[in-house]
């Protein structure tokens, strides 16, 4: 059997034990997708949304991109958050980052990696904005790994600077935005970094007539 032959029939194991256990289950989710989070994670492979909060299909609407960015250029990721916040109405917005993420440490290198370089150059911004902090840093996986909460903490920011976070949280009181990361070492998630809705940020990002 092929490898990708394995996934289909894998699927329709998958697709008859759900029926099995709650025969509707299709029938609704067909339906209504009512999730209350949005998560913003990387693309690693290692860090699956709904198997590692133990969230069934209809609980969580996801976007994943290399080092879970929050980059205000990105059509993708922009088109994701006003879709969650403003129809599907999540209340919370979860950024998830891992420790050991390959696209954070690739940023702390002077690499050339061709296209991705663009990619990165955000996540170097990071480094930069905490630069005496990161510096001061002497073991190379702790610097690592505050990185990666820096840069979670930074992509919390990114998303309370959006029109789409200020006009909800003046209308709605809503989302909360959380930072976390996961221990790829231990399967663990650790809070980092929180912004209820309304958290004031610097004014110079505010918008007026939300
Ligand atoms: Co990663």
């Amino acid at each position: 059997m092929k490898s990708y032959e394995k996934l289909l029939l894998e699927n329709k194991a998958w697709a008859s034990e759900k029926v099995d256990t709650d025969p509707e289950f299709f029938n609704r989710l067909a339906h209504l997708q009512t999730p209350e989070f949005l998560w913003i994670g990387c693309s690693d492979s290692r860090v699956p949304a709904n198997e590692i909060t133990g969230t069934q299909p209809g609980e969580i609407f996801v976007h994943r991109n290399v080092a879970n960015m929050v980059v205000h250029t990105d059509l993708n990721l922009l088109t994701v958050l006003d879709y969650a916040v403003n129809h599907l109405k999540v209340k919370h917005v979860i950024v998830c980052g891992h420790y050991g993420c390959g696209g954070v440490i690739a940023s702390m290198t002077n690499h050339n990696f061709g296209i991705i370089n663009k990619w990165l150059r955000n996540i170097k911004d990071v480094y930069r904005f905490h630069r005496e902090e990161i510096d001061s840093i002497q073991d190379e996986t702790t610097k690592r790994d505050r990185m990666v909460e820096l840069n979670v903490q930074e992509q919390v920011m990114n998303l309370a600077k959006t029109s789409i976070v200020q006009k909800a949280w003046a209308h709605e009181q809503r989302p909360h935005l959380h930072g976390w990361v996961y221990g790829l070492k231990d399967g663990l998630i650790k809070p980092v970094f929180e912004m209820p809705a309304g958290t004031h940020i610097d004014p110079l990002y505010e918008f007026d007539d939300l």
